[in-house]
């Protein structure tokens, strides 16, 4: 994934384009760079490295010039050089580009123009673009023509924007499968990846579609259809996330600020509509079959989605990754719902196709609005929980999760599973919910700070659970293992006597995710774990509820929650896991918002 954006305005724009790109840097962030054209010259200045990194070395934010392009990048072809980072500059130097995505027949059209002796500089399929441009213009000397000339002949998904010295006064932008938004100012325009390309400047957006095109002013734009030419109305949104939401705020880094967000995420997830609540999950009532997909995070929230829905509506969804989704037999009739807070992960994007192509009614819950996947389902439901920044997933995988257990209580009540009174008494308890965790966060952050700092330097770490605590022990260990790089496998509780049992000593710590008491054969089945683990000379670090002597017995350290209703207690426990993890990296001086080798969003297979 890539951040892309652009400016057109009546004053110098270098500094607040450089501050655009700066909040796409979670977008990508192996190299960045911007181009300004001014008095009919291009200044184009990138490199290698994060944007503060690329600035110490390229001012870029000392650029000058009333229109410009920007880009953050993460590297899909070619490697991480400044050759490679964006903006591209076309052989004769009267295209500039930016673009997001994948030209797929790029060689062959690289091939071509080199017969016709253009000489590239990097290895990308961004270049090879700005080149065809340049070729079409040369035919036609018209800028609109050409642009649509060279569309014509790329194949892909991609977003871009353009810049060239025949029309200083206007970028040129198109969607295909990658997202692109505009931003509408006063005497000043924006393109961006996402709203936080322009959120600082202007809250009035409009969501492109695929195959829209843009000819973008500052006091003009006009949307037409790539294929057609037709021009497109499109509706202006007014977006009230703050620019604060999208910032740090008074956090050390994204992750915590996100964690202390999570009480307004459900909050949000609490606003949603019950009608549309209501209309997913009439969609499992209708549909033969019905899956749950996701990748990473998003894989685990759909299995912890399972145990709900077998709970509260008596029926068994299995859930498959969205990268191993190929195995399954999709027919008409049958319903995928896909989660995924990006709503541009390749896998679940391309599965969501062959869903699609199968016949099958397609839904998913997302949190960025204009996100290909959002778009491109039959139903909807926009989790609405604010930009998450950190690269690892916090509140908007606790805020599904959420939302998919307010589905299950749908359909337990649609299916006649649960009684008018149990049913009201989950929706009060989840009213109640966003003070709890707030109460929590307050309470617990320095409990969970202190086990983590004496634990930061374990190596090795079993995550256990049984039941619904399974898959959150899953999801916790993935947090812990991509914050901190340090190893933790997470397990049912009840697989440790089938074989792991053996690699228990006083070096291996376990953490279980213990259930209220109140699940009186869970919490059996749990604590008997513990005890086998405790019984080794295991260290053992429990998550319990309060009142739990026989759990306290059995840990060596604990974090403690307040008593809570059953369907919360999981999502309980998994803050409380991401606060652990966070603070492990903290005292491991990891990249935390950041973590080596990972992006936001994987866009590419
Ligand atoms: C982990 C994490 C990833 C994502 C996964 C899918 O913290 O965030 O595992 O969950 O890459 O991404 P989305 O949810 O955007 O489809």
């Amino acid at each position: 994934m890539c951040g892309i954006s652009g400016i057109v305005h009546s004053e110098n724009v270098g500094r607040n384009l450089f501050n655009s790109i700066r909040n796409l840097e979670y977008r990508g962030y192996d190299s960045c760079g911007m181009a300004m054209l001014s008095k009919g010259e291009f200044d184009i200045r990138k490199n290698i490295g994060g944007i503060d990194e690329v600035n110490a070395i390229e001012q870029l934010d000392k650029m000058n010039g009333m229109i410009g392009i920007a880009h953050t990048r993460w590297a899909t072809h070619g490697g991480v050089t400044q050759a490679n980072a964006h903006p591209h500059l076309s052989y004769k130097r009267e295209f500039v580009i930016v673009h997001n995505g994948i030209f797929s027949n790029y060689q062959e059209l690289r091939e071509q123009l080199m017969d016709q002796d253009v000489v590239f500089e990097s290895l990308t399929d961004t270049e090879v673009f700005v080149n065809l441009l340049e070729a079409s213009y040369s035919e036609s000397n018209d800028l609109e023509k050409a642009f649509l000339a060279a569309l014509k002949k790329i194949e892909g998904s991609y977003s871009i924007v353009m810049l060239s010295a025949h029309d200083p006064e206007h970028l040129y932008c198109v969607k295909k499968g990658s997202p692109l938004l505009l931003g509408l100012g006063e005497g000043c325009n924006y393109v961006g990846s996402d709203l936080n390309a322009f959120l600082e400047y202007t809250r009035q957006a409009i969501v492109l579609d695929d195959g829209e095109y843009v000819v973008l002013g500052r006091d003009d734009y006009q949307i037409r259809n790539v294929q057609t030419g037709e021009v497109t109305e499109k509706s202006v949104l007014h977006i009230d996330w703050d620019v604060e939401t999208s910032k740090k705020g008074g956090y050390s880094h994204y992750m915590l600020k996100e964690i202390f967000d999570e009480p307004q995420a459900i909050l949000q997830a609490l606003k949603i509509p019950s009608e549309q609540i209501s209309v997913l999950a009439r969609m499992f009532t209708e549909a033969s079959r019905a899956y749950f997909m996701g990748v990473g995070t998003t894989f685990y929230v759909a299995n912890i989605s399972q145990y709900y829905f077998s709970t509260l509506a008596g029926q068994y969804y299995a859930s498959v990754s969205s990268d191993e989704f190929s195995i399954v037999t999709v027919e008409p009739g049958d319903l995928v719902l896909a989660l995924s807070q990006s709503g541009e992960t390749f896998d679940t994007k391309i599965s969501l196709e062959y869903a699609k192509i199968s016949g099958a009614q397609t839904a998913a819950i997302v949190n960025v609005m204009g996100s290909a996947i959002s778009m491109m389902v039959d139903n909807v439901i926009m989790q609405g929980s604010g930009p998450e920044i950190c690269v690892v997933s916090t509140k908007a995988a606790l805020a599904q999760t959420f939302i998919m257990l307010r589905v299950a209580l749908e359909l337990g009540m649609m299916k006649g599973c649960l009684t008018q009174d149990v049913y009201q008494k989950h929706q009060e308890d989840l009213e109640l919910f966003p003070e709890l965790v707030q109460q929590i966060l307050n309470e617990q952050s320095g409990f969970v700070r202190n086990i983590a700092r004496d634990t930061s330097h374990v190596e090795h770490w079993l995550f256990l659970g049984c039941d619904i605590y399974y898959p959150v022990a899953m999801e916790s260990a993935l947090k812990m293992k991509e914050v901190t790089y340090q190893h933790a496998e997470g397990m049912p509780a009840g697989f440790l006597k089938h074989g792991t049992l053996s690699m228990v000593e006083k070096a291996l710590h376990s953490l279980f995710f213990v259930p209220p008491m109140g699940q009186k054969v869970l919490h059996d089945r749990t604590l008997i774990a513990m005890e086998q683990v405790k019984a080794r000379g295991g260290t053992v670090i429990g998550i319990i509820f309060q009142g739990d002597e026989r759990a306290l017995a059995a840990c060596d350290q604990v974090v403690e929650l307040p008593e809570m209703n059953l369907l919360c207690a999981p999502l309980a426990q998994m803050i409380m896991a991401q606060m652990f993890a966070y603070y492990a990296a903290l005292d491991l001086g990891r990249n935390i918002d950041k973590p080596r080798n990972l992006a936001k969003s994987v866009t590419v297979g």
